[in-house]
């Protein structure tokens, strides 16, 4: 599928600018047909949906965000959302008597908040700081990571400066190191090409309802194969193949650190999402988010406002930001017009998509045109 065969699969781009995938991605009229769907089969015949089908759409998706990822399927567990996976990988991490955790100043809250839970208090926290221009350098990793660091925790893409990692160097940072790195992939699975068995990362997890196109309450860790002889620390029935009640072997792969019953109508959402993506190919996407963030970046600095996200193609992906205090009014202004961006505190914030083209990004930009000019 093209780009614009996605979009007109959107209804809200014949309304709206809707530039804020960072946040919460709209849906199609592909996926109200699925949601119809699932309805229709808990109306009709809940009883043969939970004989025949309940883990159809589990497995499509688990089937779809391996092949979209570079993973295999048994790596992959099916979480509610970003934080819990991350927090279920810190879980099975063994933590010796010292040793150190290593975040950056942009990690997300969920990749850090872990860590100062009573077991882990002992542990030292170091962040890595950006330089002057915003950028998180791999030599200043250098400095923080060493032999007594147990694990880095970052984000693949940034949410509140739109800053990509160069994530292949860093956890080959890591791993020399003998450390672990658990990646919190919320602002970039779906936004662009990713080969986590390339990049040799430990953990990935990620959430379903933004850049993949799918629903909230569902989520994706990626757990690579050498770490499946871990035990989580939560089981359910879920977690093994059961013989009796307490005669059972716990799963092999990833699936062990599924409890019990998925989000089922998340997951009949999600599957849609995922296959869109896959009907597009990860490389299209990657190529034209890049195109139109870059154009957004460039034609915003042109109107004189801060945008602090960087030009060059290797450290952005889809995430446009910009430090301005008038933030929520821009925001506001721009909503009132029917255009969807993002703000908080004094970033303000812009997300294209594959649905969206660069008719949206003027639109945004005659959009805050009229702002400043109101102002
Ligand atoms: C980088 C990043 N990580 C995690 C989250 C939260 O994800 P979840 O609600 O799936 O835990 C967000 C939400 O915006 C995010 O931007």
């Amino acid at each position: 599928m093209t780009p614009q065969q996605i979009r007109d699969l959107f209804p809200i781009t014949k309304r709206r600018a809707y530039l804020f995938s960072g946040g919460i991605s709209p849906v199609s009229i592909r996926h109200d047909e699925a949601i119809n769907r699932h309805m229709r089969q808990l109306r009709e015949n809940p009883g043969d949906f939970y004989m025949n089908k309940l883990n159809e759409d589990a497995e499509e998706c688990r089937t779809i965000f391996a092949d979209l990822m570079g993973c295999d399927q048994n790596e992959v567990a099916l979480v509610e959302n970003t934080s819990m996976g991350c927090n279920i990988a810190f879980d099975i991490i063994e933590l010796p008597i010292a040793g150190n955790v290593v975040f950056d100043q942009y990690s997300y809250p969920s990749s850090i908040l872990p860590w100062y839970l009573p077991t882990r208090t002992h542990i030292e926290k170091r962040f890595v700081d950006p330089q002057e221009d915003g950028i998180l350098y791999l030599e200043d990793f250098k400095k923080s990571i060493d032999s007594n660091t147990v694990a880095v925790c970052i984000s693949h893409v940034t949410q509140e400066q739109g800053f990509r990692h160069d994530l292949a160097s860093i956890v080959e940072l890591a791993h020399e190191n003998g450390a672990v790195i658990i990646v919190d992939g919320a602002q970039s699975a779906g936004a662009m090409n990713i080969d986590l068995h390339k990049i040799k990362v430990d953990f990935f997890s990620t959430t379903a309802m933004k850049w993949l196109l799918g629903a909230a309450g569902v989520g994706f860790l990626y757990v690579a194969n050498r770490h499946h002889s871990k035990l989580p620390s939560h089981a359910g029935y879920r977690s093994a193949s059961l013989r009796s009640n307490h005669e059972f072997d716990w799963k092999i792969d990833a699936r062990k650190f599924e409890i019990g019953m998925p989000n089922l109508l998340g997951l009949a959402m999600s599957r849609v999402g995922l296959k869109i993506l896959a009907e597009a190919d990860m490389n299209t996407i990657e190529n034209h988010n890049l195109d139109l963030s870059g154009y957004c970046i460039e034609k915003i600095k042109a109107l004189g406002l801060n945008v602090i996200t960087s030009e060059m193609d290797n450290l952005r992906m889809g995430i446009v930001a910009v430090r301005y205090e008038r933030s929520h009014d821009l925001w506001q202004f721009l909503f009132n017009i029917g255009i969807d961006t993002w703000c908080h505190s004094d970033i303000f914030r812009v997300d294209p998509h594959i649905f969206n083209n660069r008719d949206d990004i003027d639109r945004l930009l005659d959009g805050i045109r009229q702002f400043l000019r109101s102002t």
